[in-house]
């Protein structure tokens, strides 16, 4: 099915171009009869003319036949209709008809109407047509434009009227039938992504260092690029995940001659090093101070990249210990990737260097053999060091290639602090210069995030000073969220094990969408007070929501407890009350979130939305009985289409869950 759309999608993408084209043909056949009044072509041209006008009218017929088939009658109607798409085609299609002579250069602007008393969406382009037309000295108000793309407006399945309003603003209304059969589609079909491109996308994030600490950047990281893979895994791609941890470099150097000392027997006792970072601190300050251990390091460095065995084993003893580190932060936020670090290039950065090198992109700059990117702005790469190492950058140029050639990814996502942004731009830029990288096959994104402040604002530490342990921060956060959950009394409700699992979800879910609720191109307070309250956009309020949403169907007992199905099967959607109406539309809006996402990654209009649907539900639920009950308790009365509206919101709420790594509960 997912072929059958793209083509039909192709298909009247083809259509709309043609179109287009004719219209400017004829529209150049009219202005040539205007100019040549007196012309013997005149009569040929008028021919010309209704052989346009016929062809295009059999075009539009294609269309409307096109788009009849995307709708809620065709079996492939599954309920993901992006309703922003359907509308900028209407659009499109209005502008192109009602003034052909400037559609080209006007963008179609569709938003959702900030109030109800301007419908639900807007087409917001009349004031910029009437600038347009104005320099054809054509003078129309944007009232007069907007009714004119209002009477050209093709009648579609999901709107139900359209008004002009205002300074000349298109208000659509969407249509409650097509309404309610998107959400009775949700319901028989699951909560389906929009359809698009499968692509093998690699999302390179968290890439702590080894032997330096994992910090908060690093925690961000974590949490961002794991919510983007799990994104892109449910809208149907080959997600590889991959830890680039720094694993290679000058430092390996004094760690390991450091270690050699320390620990004379390390290949036959393996050493008690608990605290590695004291350890990399240690190796440092002799490093800085002591000239022979220095040589000896460097000796080190030299011995390893040949591929010195004995060398090998005691960097890969060092990784062992922070990656049994690491491993704790992912396994307690549930997050899974591969780690595939910068030693995982060595030979790559040897070839790449050496291609570079052959087609002429290194320069000589002052011992360091640089590269530029394309424009030759900016701050080039350093490829190879004045003393013949590789640097970041080298390994950054191997991996791009490794990634887009042999892995054979269309799309490499890098998640890291904002400040990094130069050096991904660079490697982005270098990398189309030697060909290795093609914008027209393969996409590339940096996804950056600013830094982590404390409640104090400035750069997040513990009290004396130090950096914060990721660990030991998790720990808080289990602390805090207990202690919130025996205030508000669950422990008197929940079993022991039940409390566990609570206490876990609302501590890992608080850290993880404090997180991700924030544009992550901002900076960031972190504050467990904030994160842990149960009003606003937290996880704690979501989760309370969203559980008290999935027991309302459980409620209800008999088939909506043990049958769903069949009431899914045996009822139909009213949305009589208003408010039902409003949840409905906003739980539409789900498809358009989706493609939002895939164009800027910003997962905070995911929690916004998230947020939105458990507000709307709120409403709803205030003023829409779902189950009535007499004095005894007894349950007397149960409205089945508003038990499958909520229904709807918590599966919609569930994948929204799934997506941000948050573990919704039973019981809470
Ligand atoms: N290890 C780096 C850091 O801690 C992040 C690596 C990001 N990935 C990459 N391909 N450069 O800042």
């Amino acid at each position: 099915m997912d072929t059958d759309n793209r083509a039909e999608f192709r298909r009247f993408k083809k259509v709309e171009h043609e179109i287009r084209i004719l219209q400017t043909a004829m529209e150049n056949i009219r202005n040539n009869i205007d100019l040549d009044e007196n012309n013997g072509e005149l009569a040929k041209l008028q021919i010309e003319n209704v052989k346009l006008k016929h062809r295009l009218d059999i075009l539009k017929s294609a269309i409307e036949a096109e788009r009849k088939q995307t709708s809620k009658g065709s079996s492939n109607y599954t309920g993901t209709i992006s309703i922003l798409d359907h509308l900028n085609e209407l659009f499109t299609h209005a502008i192109a008809t009602a003034f052909p002579q400037v559609s080209k250069d006007v963008p179609t602007v569709i938003t959702v109407s900030s109030s109800a008393k301007f419908g639900d969406y807007q087409c917001n382009n009349a004031m910029q047509i009437v600038q347009k037309l104005k320099m054809l000295d054509v003078k129309l108000n944007p009232r007069e434009v907007a009714t004119k793309i209002m009477e050209a407006l093709p009648k579609s399945h999901i709107i139900s009227k359209s008004e002009v309003a205002g300074a000349g603003f298109v208000n659509v209304f969407l249509d409650k039938s097509f309404g309610a059969s998107a959400i009775m589609a949700i319901l028989k079909n699951g909560v389906q992504p929009p359809t698009c491109e499968k692509k093998r996308v690699i999302v390179d994030f968290s890439s702590p260092n080894i032997a330096k600490e994992m910090h908060v950047g690093h925690l961000r990281s974590t949490i961002i690029g794991d919510s983007i893979s799990r994104f892109l895994e449910y809208l149907g791609h080959d997600v590889l995940r991959l830890n680039h941890v720094g694993d290679w470099g000058t430092q390996f150097g004094m760690l390991i001659a450091h270690l050699q000392e320390r620990f004379p027997d390390y290949q036959n006792v393996s050493p008690p090093i608990g605290d590695l970072q004291a350890f990399y601190k240690e190796s440092k300050a002799r490093f800085d101070s002591d000239e022979p251990f220095k040589k000896r390091a460097y000796a080190c460095v030299v011995k390893l990249q040949s591929g010195d065995n004995e060398s090998l084993k005691a960097w890969k003893l060092i990784c062992d210990v922070s990656r049994k580190e690491f491993q704790k932060v992912y396994d307690r936020l549930d997050v899974k990737l591969i780690e595939r670090g910068e030693s995982f290039y060595q030979e790559g950065m040897e070839e790449i260097v050496k291609e570079l090198a052959d087609s002429g992109f290194l320069e000589e700059d002052d011992g360091r053999k640089i590269m530029w990117g394309e424009n030759k702005e900016g701050i080039p790469l350093t490829v190879i060091k004045s003393d013949g190492g590789f640097t970041y950058d080298t390994s950054d140029m191997a991996a791009i290639k490794q990634r887009l050639h042999e892995e054979k990814a269309d799309w490499v996502i890098y998640v890291t602090d904002a400040g990094q942004a130069t050096h991904f731009q660079t490697i982005f830029s270098c990398a189309r210069r030697a060909k290795i990288l093609n914008p027209s096959l393969h996409r590339v994104d940096h996804v950056g995030f600013g830094v982590v402040l404390g409640e104090d604002g400035k750069k997040f530490k513990t009290r004396s000073g130090d950096t914060v342990k990721l660990t030991e921060l998790l720990d808080e956060g289990l602390k805090r969220s207990l202690d919130k959950l025996v205030e508000k009394e669950r422990d008197k409700v929940l079993s022991q094990e039940e409390m566990k699992l609570a206490q876990e979800s609302v501590a890992n879910g608080c850290i993880k969408y404090a997180d991700l609720s924030h544009n992550r191109n901002n900076e960031y307070i972190f504050s467990f007070d904030k994160m842990l309250e149960d009003k606003g956009n937290t996880a704690v309020y979501l989760l309370y929501a969203y559980t008290r949403i999935r027991s309302i169907a459980r409620n209800c007992g008999g088939d909506f407890a043990n049958n769903i199905e069949k009431v899914i099967n045996s009822t139909e959607l009213t949305l009589e009350h208003e408010k039902e109406w409003k949840l409905c539309k906003v739980l539409l809006r789900f498809t358009d979130v989706m493609k939002l996402i895939t164009k800027n990654l910003c997962l905070h209009h995911l929690c916004e939305f998230v947020y939105e649907v458990s507000t709307t539900f709120t409403e709803f639920y205030d003023s829409c009985y779902c189950l009535e009950k007499n004095k005894q308790g007894e349950i007397v009365k149960i409205n089945a289409g508003r038990v499958l509206l909520c229904e709807a919101t918590s599966r919609i709420l569930g994948k929204c869950f799934d997506i941000l790594g948050l573990k919704p509960l039973q019981k809470i």
